[in-house]
């Protein structure tokens, strides 16, 4: 039975209304309590900014290079990664429950590299993402491809599914092979996604008016590393990326194809989270990977 021999009055009653505190997520502070402590463990709540480690690639291209042995390649990896955007099935087999990272679920799939990448239905119940402990889910959008509102209605089904669950929805931005990637189509892309209520999208870095893409969506975005290039220019796009106002990173490829994974994913945490030049990161990516071939030599 509780001890109800001191029960002691408040008195520390002075003061305005207490503030819950700011959130530092744009366009995310009215969303529930819930929502914002998973969007917490998907971006730093110090900062408000994200190093997400994408692997999820399986889903439509099978064992592609660097996640032929997601337990060799990516769990090694997981502690220095924000958040990690995976499937359920990489999930549930290979990444350990204790990593404590937020998870950002891929929740739509169907085709694989073999037939038309549009046709996508969602693929995780909503009732399984929150097994899962899933902080985000993930779904593919097409704008402008021969699947646009199919696609669409998947977004705004799972949004629909999120909000009830409090589960934020992460709009990933496809580009169909038609489509230019310029500012214009990421200005659209982007607006009708969060229109839409995705809670933060990713897209793609363009060199010519990122900062508009950013400026027009109300809500967080986050750029795709895109397919391997040498770690300088990755460091690059990242760097020009944060500086035009995005919100963080989805690497993949350019972090499990590099000849260093771990030194890529620290300089590219150093260019996010510390501000350093793409230049300094770069330096700090050589000096990370002299230091573990050193280590591999003994
Ligand atoms: C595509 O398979 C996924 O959405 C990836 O998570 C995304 O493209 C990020 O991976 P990468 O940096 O390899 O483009």
């Amino acid at each position: 039975m509780a001890d109800l021999d001191d029960l002691r009055e408040g008195t520390d009653f002075t003061g305005a209304v207490a503030r819950a505190g700011d959130f530092p997520l744009k366009g995310l502070a009215g969303q529930d309590w819930g929502m914002r402590a998973r969007l917490s463990r998907v971006f730093d709540p110090a900062d408000g900014k994200t190093v997400m480690l994408a692997f999820d690639h399986g889903y439509f291209q099978g064992p592609t290079s660097g996640l032929e042995r997601l337990d060799r390649s990516i769990v090694p990896l997981v502690p220095q990664a924000d958040a990690l955007m995976c499937t359920r099935g990489a999930l549930r087999t290979t990444i350990p429950a204790t990593s404590g990272k937020g998870v950002v679920l891929r929740a739509s799939g169907g085709p694989s590299v073999l037939g038309d990448l549009s046709q996508e239905d969602l693929a995780v119940s909503i009732d399984d993402a929150v097994r899962l402990d899933a902080a985000a889910l993930a779904v593919q959008v097409f704008v402008g491809a021969e699947n646009e509102s199919r696609s669409v209605k998947n977004l705004t089904t799972l949004v629909d599914q999120g909000q009830a669950a409090g589960i934020p929805v992460l709009a990933v931005t496809a580009v169909g092979r038609d489509m230019v990637r310029d500012a214009r189509y990421f200005r659209l892309a982007t607006r009708i996604t969060a229109e839409l209520g995705a809670a933060f999208v990713k897209t793609y870095y363009v060199e010519e008016g990122f900062e508009t893409v950013t400026s027009a969506c109300p809500v967080p975005i986050i750029i795709a590393g895109g397919k391997k290039v040498e770690e300088r220019e990755a460091l690059r796009v990242a760097s020009r990326a944060i500086q035009e106002g995005a919100a963080g990173v989805d690497m993949g490829r350019n972090v499990f194809q590099s000849e260093h994974p771990a030194a890529m994913l620290a300089a590219v945490r150093a260019v996010v989270h510390d501000g350093l030049t793409a230049e300094d990161a770069f330096d700090l990516y050589q000096q990370l990977s002299f230091e573990r071939s050193e280590q591999l030599a003994r």
